[in-house]
């Protein structure tokens, strides 16, 4: 009997992300064996045009974004071949049965939709899939963020999809999770005996996540304005980041006991109460100055108006569970700022007695810090203290050195994957757990919920800060109060 035939309907497929991310990521899994065959892309946008036009918008797009060493004229070809394109806008009926007419032609086994459209046309594309007959028991759906603005507009949106899909044919989209970086976390954590056993409150002080980013509004003015830091990279990317790092040893990978612990985790975060916002957060907005030697408009310059949307945010979170009572999380994200740098540092406490205190040099004895660092490379260091070499009469004298592990040494041999391979994979073989929960969603806009209101209460405005710097001296003060310092 034929092999069953799996069909991508991507709706966005003229798009920015499309053309950059999903159509290389496709390559790349066709070039590595990876997909199902046989295999059909059914790209739609709102665009007219035929087949062949769109194919040449791909062609193009993968000479630019796809890896160099697997860029070859026959595999694009037949790459290419697998690519049709069906004109779509929402509501238009005739259009979606058009649409389904083809899918149905090309398609006996699974199909995969991937919304890469803004999200106010999520629920009017999934109900147009609906009335043209297409959400059959195999259907599965994928979701860009932002899922909704808020925890009310996010309900509205899951109770739309919700709707049509059961929740395990629904998957929502963080990036950050098909990184490599962000799943190497999970190894760390749960690959070695080694950590485990400190990673609570009775061993470590504090815990710093930074995502630092040098580009500035990209020309997504009218998305990013209104909407902030805070909404654009903290209820979801870094909220992930913190919640794998939080979250307790889940009994197996999979996708329901992995997300079960995330979900707790989210839910232990103690949301800010108005009367500690000002102390527990800063908001920034980036001014003119330099990024990289290269000078950049301030952030209202380029809007044309002034505007109170932060570009940089810095937090201070509390988990109020067993594991990690009093130890503070430090959040901080930014446009703008001198180098782009993701990363995570778990600062221990200090030994609980010196023995080398006689010495004069005890007091120097520096706690140990893991830096795990996600982006641009990756490596992960761990500080600890050795003895300086040296005959000295006066006693032993200790520094501090790094052992470091460059992951991206350690595999040389390994393609650096984009992100989006790893989850287009998974949503074609309909594997959730790197896809974002309804309930994980849910509890994490009502933290930033928390945050917002707190901040519309106590009418807290941003702070300007220059392009090319760390943010507000505030975000500093935020940290420096507690007498710990970010990590650079
Ligand atoms: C997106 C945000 O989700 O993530 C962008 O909307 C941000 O504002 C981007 O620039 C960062 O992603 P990455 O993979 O470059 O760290």
């Amino acid at each position: 009997m034929a092999e069953k035939s799996t069909v991508l309907i991507l709706f966005g497929a003229t798009g920015d992300l499309a053309h950059r991310m999903l159509f290389p990521s496709l390559y790349h899994l066709l070039c590595d064996g990876l997909l199902p065959e046989p295999f059909h892309i059914m790209a739609s946008g709102r665009t007219r045009m035929d087949d062949a036009a769109f194919r040449d918008t791909i062609a193009e797009a993968l000479k630019t974004y796809a890896q160099a060493e697997l860029l070859d004229e026959d595999r694009i070809a037949g790459f290419l071949e697998r690519i049709v394109y069906c004109p779509v806008s929402a509501g238009d009926e005739a259009q979606f049965a058009a649409l389904a007419e083809r899918a149905r032609s090309l398609s006996t086994g699974p199909v995969a939709v991937y919304l890469s459209t803004p999200p106010s046309l999520f629920a009017p594309t999934a109900q147009g899939l609906a009335g043209a007959g297409l959400i059959g028991a195999d259907t599965r759906i994928a979701m860009e963020k932002p899922i909704g603005k808020d925890l009310a507009s996010s309900k509205e949106v899951n109770d739309a999809i919700g709707a049509l899909f059961p929740e395990e044919h629904i998957f929502r989209v963080d990036h950050y999770l098909g990184k490599e970086t962000v799943q190497n976390l999970m190894a760390l954590r749960f690959g070695n005996r080694l950590f485990e056993p400190l990673w609570n409150s009775s061993a470590i002080d504090h815990v710093q996540i930074t995502v630092a980013e040098t580009v500035g509004l990209e020309g997504r003015v009218s998305y990013y304005d209104g909407v902030g830091a805070l909404k654009d990279m903290v209820q979801n990317h870094m909220l992930q980041i913190l919640s794998i790092i939080a979250m307790e040893p889940p009994a197996r990978m999979d996708s329901t006991a992995v997300r079960d612990e995330k979900v707790k985790a989210l839910r232990s975060l103690r949301p800010m109460e108005p009367d500690s916002v000002r102390t527990h957060s800063v908001r920034g907005q980036y001014r003119e100055g330099a990024v990289g030697g290269k000078l950049i408009a301030g952030y209202a310059e380029e809007l044309g108006k002034p505007s109170d949307t932060e570009t940089f945010v810095a937090l201070k979170a509390h988990i109020d569970n067993w594991r990690w009572t009093g130890v503070p999380f430090y959040l901080r994200t930014g446009k703008c700022m001198p180098s782009r740098q993701s990363e995570i540092l778990i600062q221990f406490k200090p030994v609980t007695h010196s023995i080398f205190r006689r010495n004069g040099y005890g007091d120097a004895l520096e706690p140990n810090q893991l830096i795990i660092r996600l982006q641009p490379d990756e490596n992960i260091r761990l500080c600890i203290m050795a003895k300086r070499p040296g005959l000295d009469r006066d006693g032993v004298k200790l520094q501090e050195v790094g052992l470091d592990v460059s992951l991206a040494h350690a595999f040389a041999n390994e393609r650096r994957r984009i992100a989006y391979e790893r989850l287009l994979l998974d949503l074609i073989e309909g594997d959730t757990t790197l896809f974002v929960r309804r309930d994980e969603v849910e509890a994490q806009w009502t933290w930033i919920d928390s945050i917002t209101a707190g901040w519309k209460e106590s009418g807290q405005k941003v702070v300007q800060y220059a392009a090319g710097t760390w943010g507000p001296s505030a975000g500093i003060a935020l940290i420096e109060r507690d007498g710990a310092s970010w990590y650079d």
